[in-house]
């Protein structure tokens, strides 16, 4: 059941922003954004509760990708428990709690009987047959039926019954998208599958894998959507939707061929989730291009995915300009080489933006106005929070240089600048969290980059609050209301 997937709730903290003004000041601060507006930041189960081992947690393919699986489980009480405590601990605190289903995380067990979110029912049936020497041949064939939809929506509606009381704004999934193209078409992130050309992958086929889990998981996230509107929301009076991450796509230059691979990019980043959520299809271009390897929506399936969310949450940190690279058509297929564009970091010798630790962030301000606006314009200016925006240190730097970190308070001021003149212009956006909370466990980099505002010390555990954290509480304190 997907039921065990409890552990991994993520949570989201934010503070409630409670009177609001408009006057405009100099310095961003809580006063220049409209009344209700929130702030908060974000954390995930898997990257700040550790717990592998322990209290009944059961294995996932996280664990599994770096090496360290123990255990299985149904529902845990403690973990249910640990939620409940973690839940009325902040509303205690005046904190108001935005859970995410799931952040990039699978039970093992769910990987082994489904390959993940590839969605195949796997019964392993084996028959004995006697070889003409007498010896015996084990034939073995597998039966394909998905569920794993089911069982995420069962999963969701646990989470629902169990805390929907008290948490009354949802999300599904955490940048399905990643998990998509980085699990299947790369194999950078777990389940680490993909074709051979595209990496160093045991199985996988980076052509038509990412196409099938997306379509499982936006169908997954329609199934748990439709349990909470059908179930839940009349009386527990809440909101749903999914958290979905955006890179802003700049041409490199203005030829039309430049433009053309931008809005390429964008459709296969962007569009390939919320295009369905929208207009209940795959944007054109990406069904042009992928064709038959494309899943499609069946007309019932159309009417539970379009419109299959109340606000949708933006993860944005970076930008890239887009080149069209004018290659033959390639070998091997594969997700992102159906994008056929290139990326660029600099334009005439002149970065596109000073990089942060991780080498894919880049500190472009701009591109977080062209982004939300681009989200306005195309999908009908639909309730947005931009949930995830932030920058890293090297893991390796000392607590001393670490808590002053004046480079990401540049790059908060930045970021904030601009989505404050995004929801000047109309943008349809009601809150802001950073990335993140805590230093924590950065997925592929480990330990080795650290996102938080506050310190932690990975052996003792003991947190040390960063100049932005305080940086954020001057800025957003009660004197800024
Ligand atoms: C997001 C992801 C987070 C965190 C962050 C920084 O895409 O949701 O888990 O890792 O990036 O890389």
């Amino acid at each position: 059941m997907m039921r065990r997937l409890l552990p991994i709730l993520a949570v989201v903290l934010v503070f409630v922003a409670v009177v609001g003004g408009s006057t405009h000041t100099t310095e961003v601060s809580r006063k220049s954004f409209p009344k209700g507006f929130v702030f908060g930041t974000a954390t995930s189960a898997y990257q700040v509760e550790g717990m592998a081992l322990k209290d009944g947690r059961g294995p996932s393919i996280w664990d599994q990708f770096i090496k360290t699986p123990e255990g299985t489980g149904k529902v845990n009480p403690k973990g249910v428990a640990y939620y409940n405590r973690l839940i009325d601990y902040m509303l205690e605190k005046g904190i108001t709690p935005y859970a995410n289903l799931n952040h990039y995380d699978l039970p093992l067990v769910l990987e082994e009987k489904y390959l993940g979110w590839l969605g195949h029912q796997v019964v392993k049936l084996s028959l004995d047959l006697y070889k003409a020497d007498n010896s015996i041949m084990d034939l073995t064939w597998f039966l394909c039926k998905t569920s794993i939809r089911k069982d995420f929506a069962d999963y969701a509606d646990f989470c629902f019954k169990t805390f929907g009381d008290r948490v009354k704004n949802w999300m599904t999934f955490n940048e399905p998208r990643v998990v998509a193209a980085l699990g299947y078409d790369n194999g950078f992130f777990a389940p680490g599958r993909c074709s051979k050309a595209y990496g160093n992958c045991t199985a996988g086929n980076s052509a038509t894998e990412p196409y099938i889990v997306a379509h499982n998981l936006i169908l997954s996230h329609a199934a748990a959507v439709q349990r909470y509107r059908q179930k839940y929301q009349e009386t527990q009076n809440g909101r749903i939707g999914i958290l979905l991450d955006f890179v802003w796509y700049e041409p490199l230059t203005r030829s039309k061929a430049d433009n053309d691979a931008a809005q390429r990019a964008r459709d296969f980043h962007l569009g390939w989730f919320l295009h369905p959520l929208v207009y209940g299809e795959y944007p054109k271009t990406m069904q042009n291009i992928v064709k038959d390897r494309l899943p499609k929506f069946t007309n019932q399936e159309v009417k539970m995915v379009k419109g299959s969310f109340d606000y949708v949450g933006i993860n944005q940190y970076t930008t890239y300009y887009m080149y069209d690279p004018h290659q033959k058509p390639p070998k091997h297929l594969g997700y992102q080489m159906d994008w056929n564009a290139g990326f660029a970091f600099a334009r005439k010798g002149v970065p596109i933006g000073p990089r942060a630790y991780s080498y894919w962030l880049y500190n472009v301000p701009w591109g977080l106005h062209k982004a939300l606006t681009y989200v306005k314009q195309h999908y009908g200016n639909p309730t947005v929070i931009l949930a995830e925006n932030g920058m890293d240190d090297p893991g390796n730097i000392t607590l001393a240089n670490g808590l002053v970190d004046h480079t990401r308070i540049n790059y908060y001021k930045g970021y904030l600048a601009a989505l404050k003149q995004t929801v000047d212009e109309g943008a349809n956006v009601i809150g802001y969290f950073a990335w993140s909370l805590l230093d924590n466990f950065e997925w592929r980099l480990g330990y080795t980059s650290r996102f938080g505002i506050v310190y932690v010390d990975f052996k003792t555990l003991k947190r040390y609050p960063k100049m932005s954290a305080y940086w954020f509480k001057k800025i957003l304190g009660p004197n800024k209301h």
